[in-house]
C-alpha cells in the first residue's frame, strides 16, 4: 500500500547561489515527485528560528538559523506516493560526507551546513513545516 503524501522541500542557499535550482527541481521530478507549490524568498534570522525551532537545544542552532536566512532560498510543496520517505532516500544522510552516490547531497552538497536541501522528516513536520511556509 502507498500513499499520496505531501513533503516541504527547501532549497539551501548554498544551492541557490550557485544556480541549481532548476537543475535539483528537474532530479525532484525525474524522482516522481510533482511540484505542488513553489516560491523564491529570502527569510529572516527570526523566521529561521522559528522554522528550526525544534533544534533550539542542538549547538549548531544559531548557525544553522544564519545559515537559512542568509540568502534566497526556494521553498516547494512535492507530491508523490510516499513522498516524505522518498524525499528524504534522495536527499541521502544529512552530511553530504555520508551520503551515498546519486542522492542530491551526494552530488551537490558541500558541508553537513551547505546540504543544499531539507526535507520533512515525518507527516507530522510535513504538515507543519508546509503551513509554515504556504498556509495563506
Ligand atoms: P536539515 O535537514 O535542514 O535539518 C537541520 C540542519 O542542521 C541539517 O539539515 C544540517 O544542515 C544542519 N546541521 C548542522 N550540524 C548538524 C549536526 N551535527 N547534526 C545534524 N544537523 C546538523
Amino acid at each position: 500500500m502507498s500513499d499520496i503524501e505531501q513533503t516541504l522541500s527547501i532549497i539551501k542557499p548554498d544551492a541557490v547561489e550557485r544556480n541549481l535550482q532548476d537543475q535539483i527541481k528537474n532530479e525532484f521530478k525525474n524522482n516522481g515527485f510533482e511540484i505542488i507549490k513553489e516560491k523564491k524568498i529570502h527569510i529572516s534570522k527570526e523566521e529561521a528560528e522559528k522554522f528550526y525551532k525544534v533544534h533550539v537545544s542542538k549547538p549548531f542552532y544559531n548557525d544553522l538559523c544564519n545559515y537559512l536566512s542568509s540568502g534566497p532560498i526556494v521553498v516547494m510543496n512535492l507530491q508523490r506516493d510516499n513522498a516524505i520517505l522518498e524525499n528524504r532516500k534522495l536527499m541521502g544522510a544529512t552530511n553530504p560526507k555520508d551520503a551515498e552516490e546519486g542522492t542530491l547531497r551526494k552530488k551537490y552538497g558541500l558541508s553537513i551546513d551547505k546540504n543544499s536541501v531539507h526535507g520533512s522528516d515525518s507527516v507530522e513536520n510535513a504538515k507543519i513545516e508546509l503551513d509554515f511556509f504556504f498556509k495563506d
